[in-house]
């Protein structure tokens, strides 16, 4: 076989977010192993422009066409496919030469290509953890029955996946999901009544996206991977739990019956899970990343969430184990909350209450199937617009 046919192909949705960068960057260094033959961005048509020159990919999707416009006169010689609005990011999940989806749009929006990445056979490295948030039943079961493997990309979900690999699954306990804390893991609730924009986003450990740096602050990103996980390693509600670790280096572990925790540990960066889901199922060498060093690491600390502060992370729990289209409206008022918090429209405290209002306003369906679920999300945006959060909070005093 060549050595072109011998390269993993892949598609990517979300090349210009941050685990797209990372994932191209990272293609980048083993040009023998990978070949990214579909990519699909949204409106950064600059970088997926110098994406193309770099990457040769035969199909591209963008979010619209003023944004398919403005990519074809940035690359005139590019030969390939430039697709633009919804169609774009099935197409590309659905690529016939792509072998594996990356997904890594950010938010519900993944759902679609990547159900139908899915169900034409693709193994999926996800790091879109929304997909499973809205629709876990639905997506774990069409992986099952096509064949094929959910690769976590999500760090915490990840070391998961490393800590359970040669072990019996009915010798697991727990799950134990680690989480930085973000950037308000010392203040009062008083002082997270005057958090801005520019607060929320800088996180002490991880450079991410917008959307998932809010979520990390106000610990809804831990409550959303608390769903993601009873989906990817089938594991209820009860045996997950969540413990804060500033340092971000312990990413996640599993307590055995025995009492024994297989914990993963490394540097946090994410070139390690997206090259391990890559990859699976051997390890990419990673000699450019600076090793972990214990002792310069220091005291590594642990302690339980404070659930008042924080309270998106029960409101997790409580759409989880509500079940059928609660965790999809969960999912859907927190990514119109953030958008609204960035927007400078809803205060950060505000976040939570609007979101529990929401929830309140929602009797659960079974999540019968995707056209269910898509309702409920479309519903749930809709109420978190017009919701204020702040009248619901002095409502429910
Ligand atoms: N970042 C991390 O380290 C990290 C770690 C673990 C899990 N995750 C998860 O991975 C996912 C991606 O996170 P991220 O931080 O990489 O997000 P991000 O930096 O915000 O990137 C989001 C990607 O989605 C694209 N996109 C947004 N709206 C779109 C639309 N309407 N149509 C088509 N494409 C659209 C963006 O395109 P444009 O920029 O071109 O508009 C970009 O490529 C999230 O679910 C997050 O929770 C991220």
């Amino acid at each position: 076989m060549s050595e072109a046919r011998q390269r993993r192909a892949f598609a990517l949705l979300g090349s210009t977010g941050s685990v797209g960068v990372s994932t191209l960057a990272l293609v980048e260094r083993f040009p023998e192993r990978f070949r990214a033959v579909a990519l699909a961005a949204g409106r950064n048509t600059a970088a997926l422009a110098e994406q193309i020159r770099r990457h040769d990919p035969e199909l591209v999707s963008v979010a619209d066409e003023a944004s398919a416009r403005d990519l074809r006169a940035r690359v005139p010689e590019f030969t390939g496919r430039i697709l633009a609005g919804s169609e774009g990011p099935l197409a590309v999940a659905t690529h016939p030469e792509a072998e594996l989806v990356l997904s890594a749009l950010v938010g519900a929006l993944g759902l679609v290509p990547t159900l139908a990445a899915v169900r034409a056979g693709k193994h999926v490295a996800l790091a879109n953890k929304e997909v499973l948030v809205v629709a876990g039943e639905l997506v774990t079961r069409a992986a099952r029955e096509c064949g094929v493997d959910l690769l976590p990309v999500d760090s915490e979900h990840n070391a998961i996946f490393q800590a359970l690999r040669g072990q019996a699954r009915d010798e697991v306990k727990r799950i134990v999901l680690t989480a930085s804390g973000g950037p308000f893991l010392a203040r009062s609730a008083a002082e997270l009544a005057t958090v801005t924009v520019a607060e929320a986003l800088n996180h002490p450990t991880w450079k991410m996206g917008p959307k998932i740096t809010i979520d990390s602050s106000t610990l809804m990103n831990k409550g959303l991977e608390v769903i993601e996980a009873r989906w990817l390693f089938d594991v209820d509600a009860d045996r997950i739990d969540v413990v804060i670790h500033p340092q971000s280096i312990v990413h996640s572990m599993v307590e055995y019956v025995d009492g024994s925790v297989l914990a993963q540990m490394a540097v946090p960066d994410m070139t390690i899970p997206i090259g391990y889901a890559l990859a699976y199922p051997s390890r990419l060498p990673l000699d450019h990343l600076r090793p972990l060093d214990l002792p310069a690491a220091g005291t590594l600390t642990f302690v339980a969430p404070d659930r008042q502060r924080f309270p998106c992370l029960d409101l997790a729990y409580r759409a989880l184990r509500a079940g059928g289209t609660m965790p999809a409206v969960l999912n859907a008022a927190n990514e119109i909350a953030v958008e609204r918090f960035l927007a400078e429209d809803l205060a950060y405290r505000d976040i939570p209450t609007l979101v529990a209002a929401v929830m309140d306003a929602h009797a659960p369906a079974p999540a019968s199937d995707l056209d269910v679920l898509l309702a409920a999300d479309a519903w749930a945006r809709d109420a978190a617009r017009s919701g204020s959060g702040r009248a619901e909070r002095a409502a429910a005093r």
